[in-house]
């Protein structure tokens, strides 16, 4: 029996929190696990998944496809063990042609690519912008990421309670470039976030590893580069939670005291007393 595909959006409030580096990384490790994935840059703007792929010359992409000058299977690629459908554009025509882009035609390519795989993963632009809100509403699920920051926190809880409203369902967190001195503790985020939303566990701790950003450099993804480094170790960890085959890492949280700023923060974000 086939399975049901799954679709994914990766998102989170502003830029430079790691959603690339996660599609990128994710894909190929749910690649390793036997999946079929695709990756799909939505964050059609500021496209770069083909970078972090190891992928320069992609001429015919998902911009070709959104305004109908070519097929799906036209632009595919095939990396690292999964399939890659990298976007981008031609300077001269990006503010005539990002607004030609609809809703209904993404969900027409996310359609069809859910024909021919097991998740799809969508790399979504940062913000709240159209090309934003079609990422998310095109995905059933979305994994949200952030820094362990307040300022990080407050824009990935914005970005959550808008995919509620859209209709896309988010499993838990993921918490990226931890462990530095001044940052949140993975807890923290996650009592924040029980505090703010209900219930929103935290799904993945990646640390803050300078292997990232070598591997970056490199053109390789960091889960090849180097599969025994921490962030490696945490991206395939997370893989076998979204797959099922582990549990979530963190046992649900305790209900202590909350610190006095998460406290004022949660009050201005939700209106209510905690
Ligand atoms: N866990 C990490 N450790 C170190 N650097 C990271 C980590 N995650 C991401 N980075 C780096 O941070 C920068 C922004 O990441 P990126 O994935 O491009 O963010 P986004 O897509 O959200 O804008 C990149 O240079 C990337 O290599
Ligand atoms: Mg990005």
């Amino acid at each position: 029996m086939r399975v049901k595909p799954r679709s994914m959006s990766v998102t989170s409030g502003k830029g430079g929190t790691g959603k690339t580096t996660i599609t990128a990384n994710l894909g190929v490790a749910l690649g390793a696990l036997d999946k079929k994935v695709t990756i799909l840059d939505g964050d059609i703007a500021m496209a770069n998944l083909n970078i972090v792929m190891g992928m320069t010359k992609c001429e015919i992409n998902f911009f070709d496809v959104l305004l109908g000058n070519a097929s799906v299977d036209q632009a595919m690629y095939t990396n690292y063990g999964i399939k890659v459908l990298p976007c981008g554009f031609r300077f001269e025509e990006v503010h005539e042609t990002l607004s030609k882009i609809k809703r209904e035609r993404v969900e027409e390519v996310v359609n069809e690519i859910l024909g021919q795989t097991e998740i799809l993963l969508i790399d979504a632009p940062a913000g709240m912008a159209e090309t934003t809100l079609i990422s998310i509403a095109a995905a059933r699920e979305m994994l949200p990421v952030c820094n362990p920051t307040y300022p990080s926190l407050v824009d990935v809880y914005k970005t959550i309670r808008v995919a509620n409203v859209l209709g896309s369902w988010t499993r838990g967190l993921i918490v990226n470039r931890t462990g530095k001195a001044a940052d949140l503790l993975v807890d923290e985020v996650e009592q924040f976030m029980n505090r703010a939303l209900g219930s929103m566990p935290v799904i993945a701790d990646i640390p803050e590893d300078p292997k990232v950003q070598e591997a970056e450099r490199e053109g390789v993804p960091v889960v090849v580069y180097d599969p025994e480094c921490e962030a490696s170790i945490a991206i395939n960890e997370l893989a076998k939670v979204i797959t099922g085959e582990t549990d979530l890492p963190y046992v649900p949280w305790e209900d202590r005291e909350i610190g006095e700023t998460a406290e004022r923060l949660i009050r201005a974000l939700t209106g209510r007393r905690v």
